[in-house]
């Protein structure tokens, strides 16, 4: 198959729509990665999908709206909580999930009852989603297990061939995926940190929980409350090491295992803060910025960047955790398959 990559105009975003309704799988920019969609009410749609990803049939996808006049089609409910969030947050980098309806194929909430729904606000996401007049159903457009991608080059080189068109919009602007908020069991919980921080919902509702999956890997026996958790993720082909803990530590640290790495004939990367730059003299490294935000939303360019340069070892600085720090600390952490050193 033939895989075409047109800018964003009301020409091309026409053609996705078609596409959506004829059962075929687009990829889409989003605010915060770009998204692999498919009509979320066709089966047939939906695996292909799957099959374009090499996607575990375990994963569940999250079904995307423009309106929220599309949700009592897909949810059995919404209450106060999730309205207030809607409210606060919609559209945005926020995905609710919700006790599905029988509308939405067991193949989109991978059999669990229930499905995750988000608005973005990205316009030409929500152009696409009018235009197909769906609920399109899309994760994020890499090939499984491969970092997100945050421009259409990147989903180009992991779905060349697989998919009849791409929807270049440019760079996306938050570049790491929408948190993940689960109502159904009790206290509100975050099970993926993303462009809504932990922060922005306790103002909106007290008591949000931050699931113990988002930090730590699951021990043996455990059930992950978002099946996303429980793949490795985010991963280049080098071998990823996160060093954690204070500054003057960590620089050591960091530059002891690439000078080990390099002396042993290993290409090394160190990912680290504008701030700490400095530290590395020489060294191969790749500046994430300055604050979680900006530095999660170089995160993935950085990590394929890795992969380009065929670097065996990425060190990267671990972060705080607060604001935007959390989303990039997970991702991180799931890169590094929890491989972290606490100098
Ligand atoms: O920002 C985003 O969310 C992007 C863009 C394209 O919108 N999409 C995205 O989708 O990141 P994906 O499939 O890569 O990640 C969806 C996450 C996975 O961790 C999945 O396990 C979780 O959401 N998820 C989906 N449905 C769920 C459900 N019913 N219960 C718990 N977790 C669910
Ligand atoms: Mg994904």
């Amino acid at each position: 198959m033939k895989t075409d990559v047109l800018p964003v105009s009301a020409a091309s975003i026409d053609r996705a729509a078609l596409l959506l309704k004829a059962g075929e799988v687009v990829a889409f920019p989003t605010e915060t990665v770009y998204g692999l969609g498919a009509n979320a009410l066709d089966e047939g749609a939906v695996a292909k999908i799957f099959a374009a990803k090499g996607r575990p049939a375990d994963n569940p996808l999250i079904a995307h709206i423009a309106d929220r006049a599309a949700l009592p089609l897909l949810v059995r409910g919404v209450d106060r909580r999730a309205r207030a969030l809607m409210d606060a947050f919609w559209p945005g980098p926020l995905t609710l999930i919700f006790e599905k309806t029988d509308r939405v194929p067991a193949i989109v909430s991978a059999g669990l009852s229930t499905v995750a729904v988000r608005m973005p606000s990205h316009e030409a996401a929500r152009a696409l989603i009018e235009r197909s007049g769906v609920p399109v159903a899309a994760p994020s457009a890499n090939r499984s297990g491969r970092p997100s991608p945050t421009t259409a080059a990147h989903v180009l080189s992991d779905m060349d061939g697989r998919i009849p068109l791409i929807l270049d919009g440019g760079p996306c602007a938050v570049g790491v995926e929408s948190t993940v908020v689960d109502l159904s069991g009790g206290a509100p919980t975050i099970l993926r940190p993303g462009g809504v921080t932990a922060e922005m919902l306790r103002g909106v509702l007290q008591d949000v929980l931050v699931d113990p999956a988002v930090l730590s890997p699951l021990r043996v026996g455990e059930t992950a409350r978002s099946p996303g958790m429980k793949h490795r993720h985010y991963a280049p082909s080098a071998r990823v090491v996160v060093v954690r803990g204070v500054k003057e530590s960590v620089a050591e640290e960091t530059r002891r295992r690439y000078d080990e790495a390099e002396e042993a004939g290993k290409r090394a990367l160190i990912l680290c803060q504008s701030a700490m730059a400095g530290a590395y003299g020489q060294r191969r490294v790749r500046v994430l910025g300055t604050g979680g935000g900006e530095m999660a939303s170089h995160l993935f360019d950085a990590l394929r960047e890795a992969d380009r340069l065929q670097v065996e070892l990425v060190i990267a600085e671990g972060s705080g955790t607060e604001g935007m720090g959390l989303a990039l600390m997970n991702r991180l952490l799931r890169a590094a398959d929890f491989d972290v050193v606490d100098v």
